[in-house]
């Protein structure tokens, strides 16, 4: 076993500035992978980088809006020159869209989700899938972040389910096709994160959705960080083609009302 193995991958992060990503940038420069940090925003994109390089770590920052195609290849584009390869990319930028039913969400809501969640992950598995094979890595990886909303549908959320089922349809499918080739295609699928994606939700809702978790909190980005270094490890090279929860057992069923016999054994 090698727990060094990803130490010198070069890996393009989506959505780096901020929740999951930012927690999958910082992980995988402290682990000594040399990582593009892209974000929309320039100024929490760089903070980014400027805290990896302040712990030591290798980082640059180039600004993408990833519902933009032609950005999103400029990104792989320059992650190829600034470091000579690339052996993987995590397209972690997305939004959220919830709270109303189906018939209320607009056109042009479906239009900016589709945009940002779906067809900004098809194009950088696109180009990055064809950078990385150019790049001949011989453990190259593709992780996308999906959702719980990937696998177990939420009322409220029919747009961003959508687009996390097809995030983790698109992951099966191509994993099959570049299993030959080295790489690895593999989704994670989050629970509920402490994360900005909430906003300014009420503590109401907060403590809704904390109350739903198994576990009795959310997760911390931090955990879904150390999934995707696992996977851009040369440990995980036999996982492809999976949607694996970070949820805490979220997905895993249904909660039932149950009695313990013997409850004094957890006191
Ligand atoms: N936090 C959760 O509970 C949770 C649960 C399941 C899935 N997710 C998924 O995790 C991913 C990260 O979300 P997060 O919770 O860290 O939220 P976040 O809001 O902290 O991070 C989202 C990131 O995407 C970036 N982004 C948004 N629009 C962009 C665009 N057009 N171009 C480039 N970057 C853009 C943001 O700037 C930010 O860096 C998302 O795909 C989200 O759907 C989050």
């Amino acid at each position: 076993m090698n727990f060094d193995s990803e130490k010198g991958k070069v890996a393009i992060v989506t959505g780096a500035s901020s929740g999951i990503g930012k927690a999958i940038a910082m992980c995988y420069a402290e682990h000594g992978m040399k990582v593009v940090c892209s974000n929309r925003d320039p100024v929490k994109g760089q903070e980014t980088v400027n805290e990896i390089t302040a712990l030591g770590g290798d980082a640059v920052f180039f600004q993408t809006d990833v519902s933009k195609v032609d950005e999103i290849q400029s990104l792989i584009n320059f992650a190829v020159t600034h470091y000579g390869s690339l052996d993987g990319i995590v397209n972690n930028a997305g939004i959220g869209m919830g709270g109303s039913p189906l018939h209320e969400y607009t056109l042009e809501d479906y239009d900016r989700i589709m945009d940002l969640n779906l067809k900004g992950v098809f194009a950088a598995m696109k180009y990055g899938a064809e950078a990385i094979m150019k790049s001949h890595s011989d453990s190259g990886f593709i992780i996308n972040i999906s959702s719980i909303a990937g696998l177990m549908p939420q009322s409220g959320q029919s747009l961003y389910t959508t687009t996390k089922f097809g995030v983790v349809g698109m992951t099966k499918a191509a994993s099959i096709e570049y299993a030959p080739y080295n790489l690895t295609v593999n989704a994670i699928c989050p629970g509920y994160t402490v994360t900005p994606i909430f906003g300014e939700a009420p503590e109401q809702a907060m403590a809704y959705f904390r109350s739903n978790c198994p576990t009795g909190r959310m997760g911390e980005p931090e955990e879904c960080a150390y999934l995707a270094l696992f996977l851009a490890s040369n440990m995980a090279r036999y996982i492809s083609g999976a949607a694996i929860p970070v949820d805490g057992a979220l997905s895993a069923g249904q909660r039932n009302l149950i009695q313990w016999k013997n409850p004094e054994i957890t006191q």
